[in-house]
C-alpha cells in the first residue's frame, strides 16, 4: 500500500516558557541546512502556538495544539477552539492523547466530536489510541486500539489530511516500548480499522507510533512496515534529540 510520507510530531505537553523557543530557533536553523526526508511538525503548551508559529512561518515546521473543544465557542472557561489554534497559526491538533482520555475522562465520542472541530477549522488532526498495560497483558491490545479507531474517528475525515497515532501507554514517558513486531501488529490492525471506517479515505494517512521515542530507537521504529511517522513527547524537547529522530525518519 502506498505509504505518505512520514511525519516526525512533537508533543511538548505541559512544558515551554518563552526561552525554550530557542530550541525551535536551532530546529529550524539545523532544517535549513539539510532538506529532511519527512514532515516535521511542534506542537507546544497554547500559549507558545502564536509564537512559535511566527518563528516556524514560511519554514519545514509546522505548529499545532495539544488539544481543542468540540464547540466553536461559547462559554467555556479554560478551554480553547480549534479556529482559535487555527487563528495562531496552528495547522495540526493532536486529540484524544491518553493524557486526556484518562486524566479528563474523554471519550471516543468526545474525541471525535473534537476531530470533527478541528477539521471544520481547518486544522488536520492527529487522533492518538493505544491500550493500557493491563489490555495488552489481557492480550486486548488489537481489539481496543481497533474499536478506538473506528469510534473515535469521524466519517468527515475521509478525504482530509490527519493521522492516527498509535501511542501504548504503558510505553508513553516510561523508557519502555513493545517490540518491532507488536508495533507492526498493532499498526496493521490500526490500518484495516481505518480503512473499516472511511473507505480509500483510510488507506494512506499515516500512522504515527509514539511512546518512548528516542535518538537510538528511532530509525528501527521508523522503519517498521505501516509506520508511517512518530509522535515524540520528552525526547521533542531539545533540537538535538528531536533532530536526530527527524534524521532517522
Ligand atoms: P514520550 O511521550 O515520547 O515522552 O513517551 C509520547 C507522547 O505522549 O506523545
Amino acid at each position: 500500500m502506498k505509504q505518505s510520507v512520514k511525519l516526525v510530531a512533537g508533543n511538548w505537553k505541559m512544558n515551554g516558557l518563552g526561552a525554550s523557543l530557542d530550541e525551535v530557533e536551532t530546529l529550524k536553523a539545523a532544517l535549513a541546512e539539510e532538506a529532511s526526508a519527512c514532515r516535521v511538525a511542534l506542537c507546544p503548551p497554547a500559549t507558545l502556538v502564536e509564537r512559535m508559529a511566527a518563528i516556524c512561518a514560511g519554514g519545514p515546521v509546522e505548529v499545532g495544539g495539544q488539544d481543542c473543544r468540540a464547540e466553536a465557542s461559547g462559554a467555556f472557561t479554560g478551554d480553547i477552539a480549534a479556529s482559535m489554534l487555527k487563528d495562531a497559526g496552528a495547522t495540526l491538533v493532536i486529540l484524544g492523547h491518553s493524557e486526556r482520555r484518562q486524566g479528563y475522562g474523554e471519550t471516543n465520542a468526545l474525541v471525535l466530536a473534537k476531530a470533527e472541530a478541528a477539521v471544520a477549522a481547518g486544522l488536520s488532526p492527529i487522533i492518538c489510541v493505544g491500550e493500557t498495560l493491563a489490555q495488552r497483558e489481557a492480550g486486548q491490545a488489537v481489539e481496543v486500539v481497533r474499536e478506538q479507531v473506528i469510534h473515535s474517528l469521524p466519517l468527515a475525515l475521509a478525504g482530509q489530511a490527519f493521522a492516527v497515532a498509535y501511542e501504548p501507554v504503558w510505553a508513553i514517558g516510561t523508557g519502555l516500548t513493545p517490540t518491532l513486531e507488536q508495533i507492526e501488529e498493532v499498526h496493521r490492525a490500526v490500518r484495516a480499522a481505518m480503512i473499516e471506517r472511511l473507505g480509500l479515505g483510510g488507506a494512506e494517512q499515516p500512522i504515527l507510533y509514539g511512546g518512548s521515542v528516542k535518538p537510538d530507537n528511532a530509525r528501527d521504529i521508523l522503519s517498521t512496515p505501516e509506520v508511517g511517522g512518530a509522535l515524540v513527547g520528552g525526547a521533542s524537547l531539545k533540537a538535538a534529540d528531536f533532530l536526530q529522530i527527524i534524521r532517522a525518519a
